[in-house]
């Protein structure tokens, strides 16, 4: 199979599908062509990729038209799709939620597999892309924070007095929040977590950090079989409200990663609680691509309201992209290896396998979904 990797092209986006470490593995078994220049936002050589058995190509032209399979971070901007040939693969970060993107892939005669459908299974792990780059997420948003704060995050004792520690509140307590939590005790916050997942209390606990609930009424459950949050009642909503609300103004920094997969974030951080946080807190709102938890928080914006800065930045693993990158080229070498036969190296695509159905969307130019 001939593999290539293409120099990503989205704005913004450092990242690459492979790092030198898996282009040996895979040249083991496949040919691959590396397109010059498109590990260089990840601090990746060319020469390196050479070493490890890629060929190095000029262009996307020549890159595209010698691949049968193409392995992206991000799915193909418009102008890529002329450049893929007819019946190649594509493995990425296709947005599957986007049905028009979708079609695009089927229309041009491409197999396309969307990695942010890899189900959370237990077999899949390793090949979990949301969540090793959700984790990536989860410890830069902290730094962030603690730049754009004017104060320490640690309890300092100086000959000049006492510094309080920050105060971090965390909105939201799955990959990236629990990372956040540890991130944040790690500088020496004060951090408090809330989830409606009453589940994780046990891991934000060993995590060091207080965990914040609304109390559940009588035949009230938070989380779907599957153990995903689920959609509440107006009542507990409410109920919720109030309680963000109190604990967000004693707060110095809050994170949100609050979402439930498919749908809008929901807003937890009102305009009124921002109005009544200190002056200098510093809110990052990790939901931001998908409508936000905070409806004052910007796309790819820093933006100060009320006295708050507020941090939208919507790629936040692009901006650690070589571990970024390690990661997501790990996951995604384990996801590939299971579309060939071990033993022959033959394609083999296995569609009763639930994680081949799972992310596949279109088979040779037919939408499969
Ligand atoms: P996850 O599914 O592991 O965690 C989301 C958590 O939110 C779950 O624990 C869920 O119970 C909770 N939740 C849902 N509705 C809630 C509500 N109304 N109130 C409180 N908690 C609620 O997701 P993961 O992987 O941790 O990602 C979190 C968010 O971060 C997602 O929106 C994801 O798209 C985003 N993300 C953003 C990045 C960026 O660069 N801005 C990078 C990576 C992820």
């Amino acid at each position: 199979m001939q593999i290539g990797i293409p120099l990503e092209i989205k704005a913004g986006e450092k990242r690459v599908a492979a790092t030198p470490e898996t282009v040996k593995k895979l040249a083991a078994v496949h040919s691959v062509s590396v397109q010059a220049g498109a590990g260089i936002g990840a601090n990746i050589t060319d020469s390196e990729y050479e070493a490890a058995g890629a060929k190095i190509v000029a262009d996307a032209e020549s890159l595209y038209a010698g691949s049968e399979m193409v392995l992206k971070v991000r799915g193909l901007e418009e102008q890529e799709f002329p450049l893929a040939k007819k019946g190649a693969m594509i493995v990425g970060l296709l947005a599957p939620h986007d049905r028009e993107k979708m079609e695009n892939y089927a229309k041009s005669g491409l197999t396309a597999f969307a990695m942010e459908s890899i189900p959370r299974i237990s077999r899949a792990q390793s090949m979990d892309v949301l969540s090793s780059q959700a984790n990536i997420g989860g410890y830069k948003s902290v730094i962030l924070a603690a730049n754009a704060y004017g104060r320490f995050f640690p309890m300092l004792m100086t000959a000049a007095g006492t510094v309080k520690a920050a105060r971090v509140l965390i909105l939201g307590v799955g990959v990236a929040g629990l990372q956040a939590i540890a991130t944040a005790k790690r500088l020496g916050a004060v951090i408090e977590a809330f989830d409606v997942r009453p589940a994780v209390k046990e891991q934000v606990l060993s995590l060091g950090a207080k965990f914040v609930e609304v109390p559940l009424q009588e035949g009230e459950s938070a989380e779907t079989s599957g153990g995903y949050a689920k959609e509440m009642s107006e009542d507990y909503k409410r109920r919720q409200a109030e309680l963000i609300h109190a604990r967000a103004i004693q707060s110095d920094i809050v994170i949100t990663t609050a979402l439930i997969p498919g749908k809008p974030a929901p807003v937890l951080l009102r305009e009124e609680t921002v109005k009544a946080m200190k002056h200098g807190s510093v809110v990052v709102d990790m939901a931001v691509e998908f409508g936000g938890n905070c409806p004052l928080s910007e796309k790819d914006r820093i933006v100060e309201k009320h006295g708050v800065t507020l941090i939208g930045h919507t790629n936040l693993p692009a901006m650690m992209a070589a571990d970024a990158s390690a990661l997501y080229a790990r996951n995604m070498l384990n996801f590939i290896n299971l579309l060939f036969d071990q033993k022959t190296g033959e394609l083999k695509l296995n569609r009763e396998d639930e994680i081949i159905s799972g992310t596949l969307i279109s088979i040779n130019g037919e939408m499969v979904k």
